[in-house]
């Protein structure tokens, strides 16, 4: 559906994108998560068409990003519904009017039974039908970017762009518009790119994510692969330390993924190898209804090669610390 090759992007002196590959599948919900001034919005600005790139390739359903082609450009945007942290919506339109609005731009009239049709099923989507003729400012930041997303839903794109569109919500809320999010992927089919520095987001609902530093993706994966075992930088991002851990014996981290993660595999090896361990450290965290995690523990050291086995009979990841 998406795929960039080599992309990069300078604003005059300064490279935002450094050599950007990625593939976004159909029908996927892919993140893309790193620290402010990563580049993220960038990105999804030069997906869209927003900002030019000074090199590499850019398709979007097969079609290269050109902005020298104001047309085409023109088609492939009405292809890509876009959502921000801010909402964007006029405030002297109501709820249907703003819903309405793209449908305006693009000279198609919104006052046609057909037309009303479309636009009340999107209200009626993101569950606002009783808030149909309030304005923005009488609705709260959650009710706000459900309108956004009806909006963006309007032209019937294939693609859904949402930069950092959770970001100002509280945690319940943010929820509710993931799950939001979450039906109209897999109800319409469409895909979505999500951008974002809040993990949570990423755990909850994208399949594939990319790692974003200064301009780099140095980690590309689902999400449990990304955050369970992470890469250094990941690591210092989630801001994730495994604590004071004991000087003496050997601390060990296990890694708790899909094949590991339900079993009792701690206790069963202390009873197997006949052995005594501390808990020093540990996370277990939800993706998507999955519980993965990890564990730090520490034994003496006559006991690593056992231990070290046993984890690999079990095919449990292990790292000395
Ligand atoms: N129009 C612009 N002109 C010049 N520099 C820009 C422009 N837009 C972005 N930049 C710079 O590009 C870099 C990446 O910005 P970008 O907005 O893509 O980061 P981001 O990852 O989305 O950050 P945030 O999480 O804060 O939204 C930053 O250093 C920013 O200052
Ligand atoms: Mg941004």
């Amino acid at each position: 559906m998406i795929e960039l090759k080599n992309v990069k992007k300078n604003f005059d002196n300064l490279e935002v994108l450094k050599d950007i590959s990625i593939t976004i599948n159909d029908h996927e919900i892919y993140g893309i998560i790193g620290q402010s001034g990563a580049g993220k919005s960038t990105l999804l600005r030069c997906i869209n068409g927003l900002v030019d790139y000074q090199s590499g390739e850019i398709r979007v359903d097969g079609e290269l990003v050109n902005l020298k082609d104001k047309n085409k450009l023109r088609q492939m945007q009405k292809n890509m519904g876009m959502i921000f942290q801010n909402f964007n919506l006029l405030n002297r339109l109501d709820v249907y009017e703003n819903v309405a609005l793209p449908m305006k731009f693009w000279g198609i009239p919104t006052n046609t039974p057909q037309a009303r049709k479309k636009i009340e099923g999107l209200i009626e989507l993101v569950g606002l039908s009783d808030k149909i003729h309030v304005k923005p400012r009488d609705l709260s930041g959650g009710q706000k970017q459900r309108v956004a997303i009806a909006r963006a839903l309007v032209l019937d794109p294939k693609i859904l762009l949402c930069d950092e569109a959770t970001s100002a919500l509280d945690p319940a809320i943010t929820r509710e518009i993931l799950d939001l999010l979450q039906k109209i992927n897999k109800s319409m089919g469409i895909t979505i790119i999500v951008v974002t520095h809040q993990m949570e987001v990423v755990k909850q609902i994208c399949e594939r994510v990319s790692f974003l530093k200064d301009g780099k993706v140095l980690s590309e994966g689902r999400p449990e692969e990304l955050f369970v075992k992470p890469i250094k930088e990941v690591k210092q991002f989630l801001q994730e330390e495994s604590g004071h851990l004991p000087d003496d014996g050997v601390n060990i981290q296990l890694f708790f993924t899909d094949e590991s993660s339900d079993e009792p595999v701690i206790t069963m090896m202390a009873r197997k190898l006949n052995i005594d361990f501390s808990i020093c450290w540990g996370k277990l965290e939800d993706f998507r209804s999955n519980v993965f995690g990890s564990l730090v523990i520490n034994i003496k050291a006559e006991d690593q090669k056992k231990v070290t086995d046993y984890l690999d009979e079990r095919k449990v990841l292990w790292e000395v610390l």
